[in-house]
């Protein structure tokens, strides 16, 4: 139990995916899992555990940004016995070849936060996914033939830059493909904690075009993602 979270410890199972959004994580347990309670309604920040095809897995929710995402993370890690986390949320796309309802799959995450660089100075840690999650992630986005990339994003901390898509001149020349705003804090708190963690995106939105997904659209889109999390997080997907 901590100021964020009255949930007990046990209540966690070792995988969680973390939406942003908590009725998203609320959705997800309604939609796919089986036995689901919910062990968090703190600050309705929700938290549940069930089971996925018979394993047992939690999702809960982590809020918008990095620090948002580091208290729940953290708590995760540290009291809680997590061990596997997978960020399943939504980015922009910042480059003319990922398109919405595309799947990104962070290999990296640079960010614009002081909260990496705080705490490595004077070194700038490279975040980076775990590569068994993020191997089973890509065989799973093949099976299920879904639109695909596997490359570096960006976890900003301004949603609403004055600047716009200018703003990423200097990651777009490096290959980066997309912006959302807490893969890097994760996985630097996964590093530090000897776990393992994953960001799953699916882009609703582009930079460069302009485009948004519908409604419909993002259901579908976000339906796909978290079939493909839950099958990395809990090892059913084969
Ligand atoms: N910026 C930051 N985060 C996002 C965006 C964006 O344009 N789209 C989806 N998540």
């Amino acid at each position: 139990m901590t100021p964020h979270n009255e949930a007990a410890a046990g209540d966690y199972a070792e995988a969680i995916l973390l939406p942003g959004d908590p009725l998203r994580a609320k959705w997800i347990a309604d939609t796919f899992l089986e036995d689901a309670r919910c062990v968090n309604k703190v600050r309705n920040c929700l938290g549940f555990t069930g089971r996925y095809k018979g394993r047992p897995v939690s999702v809960q929710a982590t809020g918008m940004g990095q620090p948002s995402l580091a208290i729940y993370v953290h708590e995760l890690l540290t009291l809680y016995g997590a061990r596997k986390l997978i960020r399943v949320g939504t980015c922009g796309a910042i480059v003319e070849g990922v398109r919405v309802r595309d799947i990104v799959i962070a290999m990296t995450a640079s960010t614009d936060s002081a909260m990496n660089v705080a705490v490595t100075a004077p070194w700038h840690f490279a975040p980076c996914a775990d590569f068994a999650l993020l191997r089973a992630a890509v065989a799973g986005a093949e099976r299920a033939g879904l639109r695909w990339h596997a490359g570096g994003i960006v976890s900003a901390d301004q949603f609403y830059n004055p600047a716009g898509l200018a703003a990423f001149e200097p990651l777009r020349a490096h290959g980066v493909l997309a912006v959302e705003m807490e893969a890097s804090a994760l996985y630097t708190l996964a590093a530090r904690h000897g776990a393992q963690a994953l960001a799953i995106c699916a882009v609703s939105d582009s930079l460069v075009t302009h485009e948004e997904l519908s409604a419909a659209e993002r259901q579908s889109s976000l339906e796909d993602m978290a079939r493909l999390a839950l099958d990395v997080a809990t090892g059913a997907g084969g």
